[in-house]
């Protein structure tokens, strides 16, 4: 039979049936079948109800990193990545930032913006004022739609409309600014954008089209800052090499966007351990870190008269801390109550403060010995497994490895060779 994608009614078979589809589709052996049908702590129940189409799971490792220190708070900080040494950076950053109460963080009032595009208006300037005349009006119809969000004081605040040119011709952009509280918000926002539509085009006499959530969310904040003293990382020539380092990403979209991704490597372990929306945290903050027309790293560091390096960031960040997964992921649960957090406010900013360390760490080996040194051993240990080391065997052939200066497959393969030969 020839090989095809098109299977009809795939989302409505059992796990085991899609499965079996999906074997004879990719050749895949009975072992790798037994893997992939293997749910760890999310069970194929929950699993199957999460996204569609489920045929496994996938584990990644679950950390935790120490020594962190935010508003005077103690905290251990969950972290899920693919990645070597963050975790490890994170924590020997966030020991170096425990003085005079440990990083500092804010976190706005998390209002997030819907937008509702309205079409052929037949005088979008107009139209413009008269939404803001109703403004009242709409702005309770979008609250009729979540009682307990206005009962525990968010709900839609207030409005915005903007007349935007496109390629289309002119458009009435109008924006619902909505307080949603602990929740990252996008069903809340949704529901009012299409819920408050009929009324829109009633009030324009133009047609809506999209009522979606914006991911730039320009109103929901964090900012985090934090003092290292010079005494603690090697001195003042180690300050100058972190600002030298920050002032090229300044200056340098190439550079701004690998300093970002450094701080995203730390905020999006948190997202994922507490079963955020990271994709929407990503691309808020890299519209965010071009927001002027310019990409811009989204931390600074200084140094200030003493000597002593001073760092800040301030970037979007629409975590939650009820609704989608953060409540129906057993191991989310357990990440947010091992921060022991209560609100949305908190989480972002413990995931700024986190952000801020991570780029600290990785500035401070850049402008040092260099990120590979930190990378070596759990790169080594990674190579030799792959190579078929197991137990006791694994930090023998990465040690060589390691030595020798050549950490490779190929070498890996000959030292487990040699080893188990003696
Ligand atoms: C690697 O995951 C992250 C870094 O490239 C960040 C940076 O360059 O600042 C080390």
């Amino acid at each position: 039979m020839a090989r095809t994608s098109r299977i009809p009614g795939f989302y409505k078979l059992s796990i085991d049936e899609r499965l079996r589809i999906v074997k004879g589709f990719a050749n895949l052996t009975d072992e790798e079948i037994k893997l992939l049908n293997n749910f760890g702590n999310l069970g194929a129940t929950r699993a199957n109800v999460m996204i569609e189409n489920v045929i496994g799971g996938m584990t990644y490792p679950f950390a935790v990193a120490v020594n962190f220190l935010i508003n005077g708070r103690e905290y251990l900080v969950p972290m899920v990545l693919e990645e070597p040494s963050v975790v490890a950076a994170a924590s020997n950053a966030a020991r170096v930032m425990r003085r005079d109460g440990g990083i500092k963080a804010k976190a706005s009032e998390p209002i997030m913006i819907g937008q509702i595009q309205v079409l052929n208006v037949p005088n979008p300037h107009y139209a413009k004022m008269a939404i803001l005349e109703h403004k009242d009006e709409i702005l309770d119809l979008a609250n009729k739609q979540d009682p307990i969000l206005v009962k525990l004081g968010g709900g839609a605040k207030d409005l915005e409309a903007r007349v935007i040119n496109s390629r289309i011709g002119p458009m009435l952009i109008i924006h619902l600014l909505v307080n949603v509280k602990d929740a990252m918000g996008a069903n809340a926002v949704n529901t009012m954008c299409e819920a408050v539509a009929p009324l829109v085009e009633k009030i324009t006499r133009g047609k809506v089209l999209l009522r979606i959530l914006s991911n730039l969310a320009v109103r929901r904040i964090v900012r985090a800052w934090v003092k290292v003293y010079k005494d603690d990382i090697g001195g003042e020539d180690i300050v100058d090499k972190i600002v030298a380092a920050s002032a090229f990403a300044e200056a340098d979209p190439y550079r701004a966007v690998t300093h970002n991704k450094g701080i995203m490597n730390g905020i999006i372990a948190v997202a994922l351990a507490t079963a955020q929306d990271h994709r929407a945290i990503e691309a808020g903050a890299h519209a965010y870190a071009a927001r002027d027309g310019v990409y811009r790293p989204l931390s600074v560091w200084e140094k200030d008269d003493e000597g002593n390096l001073v760092g800040s960031l301030e970037m979007p960040l629409a975590v939650g801390v009820v609704g989608g997964a953060t409540k129906t992921h057993p191991v989310a649960k357990i990440a947010l109550k091992i921060l022991g957090v209560k609100t949305a406010k908190e989480l972002a900013e413990i995931m700024g403060a986190v952000g801020l360390a991570q780029n600290f760490a990785a500035l401070r080996a850049l402008a040092t010995v260099g990120i590979q040194k930190g990378h070596m051993k759990l790169h080594a240990r990674n190579i030799a497994i792959m190579a078929g080391a197991e137990g006791e065997l694994i930090d023998k052939v990465a040690e060589i490895m390691i030595k020798e200066g050549r950490i490779s497959y190929s070498r890996a393969v000959e030292i487990i060779k040699e080893l188990k030969k003696n």
